[in-house]
């Protein structure tokens, strides 16, 4: 895992908005894996602004959500596809087709769990996925015990995750109860992952994230496994990290190479 820190949450934002648009730049028909929550809006107004001020094209970038409630309409204003819509796909020239959000109106759990991952395969596969982090470790709605070998399906929240979500639906008699969501397997089977965090409450899950034994109980030490991470944080989230130094002697070296400094890195020295 690549672990940067940043100086704060905007800084957070700019660098992963950074990496999302070389990736566009890159790729122009690019699928890229989208989450929701506080955690990505920044990274989501930066995108935004290099759409409308630097013309980023979003024309041909195909789009999959990680997880959606069971039982919400897209119109409800606690929905994930609401979300996604009034903070980042109305604002930009996606195409409405080309952006995935599971359908929390299905009962046909199965079959439409089994078709979102077909259409994954169907575009590609997902290039770079962004991912935020429950405090409890958790990566999309897969909560601890999570199989990390499951696929995209129907989950049970925890009572912690329904209390916590209270707040937005007025009554806890409100909260859905139930959510689709990517399975742990399905992203470790993305080509890239940005995994972001933001503040001291998710200290302890990002130390267990990056440094932790890979486990069920903390879904996302599953990227430990996967190929290319990047994980971007903010001072307060990388208090606990041990091995922090390390990770910053990592960047240091990183941007000697780009700059072609050489020398600093001890290359071509030796006599
Ligand atoms: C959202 C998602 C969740 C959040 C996580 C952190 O699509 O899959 O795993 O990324 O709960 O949420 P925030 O960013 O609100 O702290």
């Amino acid at each position: 895992m690549r672990v940067i820190v940043a100086k704060n949450a905007a800084e957070v934002g700019k660098r992963a908005a950074g990496i999302i648009a070389a990736t566009v730049n890159r790729e122009p028909s690019c699928v890229l894996g989208l989450a929701t929550g506080g955690t990505p809006l920044d990274a989501y107004r930066e995108l935004i602004r290099r759409h409308k001020e630097e013309g980023l094209d979003f024309s041909r970038v195909t789009t999959f959500n990680l997880d959606e409630y069971v039982g919400l309409p897209p119109t409800h204003p606690q929905s994930y596809r609401y979300f996604m819509q009034t903070n980042l796909f109305d604002h930009l020239n996606i195409v409405p087709a080309n952006t995935h959000v599971p359908d929390g109106r299905s009962l046909n759990f199965e079959t439409h769990c089994r078709q979102y991952e077909h259409r994954i395969a169907d575009a590609g596969g997902i290039d770079l996925q962004l991912l935020g982090v429950g405090s409890d470790g958790h990566i999309a709605f897969n909560e601890p015990g999570s199989s990390l070998g499951s696929r995209t399906r129907l989950k049970t929240l925890t009572r912690e995750t329904v209390e916590a979500n209270a707040r937005f639906f007025g009554s806890i008699d409100k909260v859905p109860r139930l959510a689709i969501t990517m399975g742990v397997g399905t992203i470790l089977e993305t080509k890239r992952c940005l995994l972001l965090a933001v503040g001291e409450h998710k200290a302890a899950a990002v130390q267990a994230t990056v440094e932790g034994p890979v486990s069920a109980q903390v879904t996302a030490s599953a990227l430990q496994l996967h190929q290319e991470v990047i994980v971007i944080l903010d001072e307060a989230a990388a208090r606990r990290l041990e091995r922090r130094a390390y990770y910053d002697d990592v960047e240091q070296a990183q941007t000697l190479l780009e700059e072609g400094r050489f020398q600093e890195l001890g290359i071509g020295n030796q006599s």
